[in-house]
């Protein structure tokens, strides 16, 4: 699987394991969530290509770099608002673009509910962020919404991911990379990724239904 790249890193191994872990509270899941989104940013980024920028430093020219292309950030509503903030940090000057996407509860399928894309002027590179990639259907609907815009280098950085989720994208979009911390072996009956880390968009906005 050339396009997944699961991120090596101690630091992805340390804080994704207490993402995992049902015991960890809402405020700190965000907060691994931030901190697992930056590091796979990192990875997710590391080709961007530059351009010469002269400068004036306080002690004299020279030339500095720049990056050189137009970047939009895509999180899916709603769990992928959790990973917007880092990307935005490192890619201030990226324009940010929602689509809404739930997974309907019997038939796994994704519905869209939102999608404000523009028609044309599409950016050079789209970074789709959703924290899990179950069946696949839901990243599989947003790269085909941003291919639709005239997105031309599609990446996708999931938290994690399942195995038969991961296949799928590469075959329907063998030329989209997808940067994840994580491809757990399967999905259960429910569609949910095991181990997996439980439901993303519930723990980060801690609407968990009562026991
Ligand atoms: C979850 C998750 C992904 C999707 C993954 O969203 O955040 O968007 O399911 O499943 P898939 O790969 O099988 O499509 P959910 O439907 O729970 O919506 P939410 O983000 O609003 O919580």
């Amino acid at each position: 699987m050339d396009g997944v790249i699961e991120v090596q890193h101690p630091l992805v191994d340390h804080h994704l394991t207490l993402l995992r872990d049902k015991h960890t509270p809402p405020a700190l899941f965000r907060q691994q969530t931030h901190r697992l989104a930056a590091l796979l940013a990192y990875a997710a980024t590391a080709d961007l290509p530059l351009q010469s920028k002269p400068i004036s430093t306080p002690l004299t020219e020279m030339d500095g770099r720049e990056l050189a292309v137009r970047i939009a950030i895509v999180p899916i509503l709603r769990a992928g608002l959790g990973l917007v903030d880092p990307l935005q940090d490192l890619l201030p000057e990226a324009e940010v673009w929602h689509l809404g996407m739930y997974r309907d509860e019997q038939t796994a399928q994704p519905v869209e509910y939102y999608c404000k894309l523009p028609k044309d002027g599409a950016c050079d590179v789209g970074f789709v962020l959703d924290p899990m990639l179950a069946t696949g259907g839901s990243v599989v609907s947003a790269i085909a919404a941003l291919q639709r815009w005239g997105c031309p280098d599609i990446r996708v950085l999931s938290v994690i991911a399942s195995r038969p989720g991961v296949e799928r994208l590469q075959r329907e979009f063998p030329q989209v990379r997808i940067f994840v911390s994580s491809v757990d072996p399967v999905l259960n009956e429910q569609k949910f990724i095991v181990p997996g880390l439980g439901d993303a968009g519930d723990r980060i906005f801690n609407t968990l239904p009562p026991n």
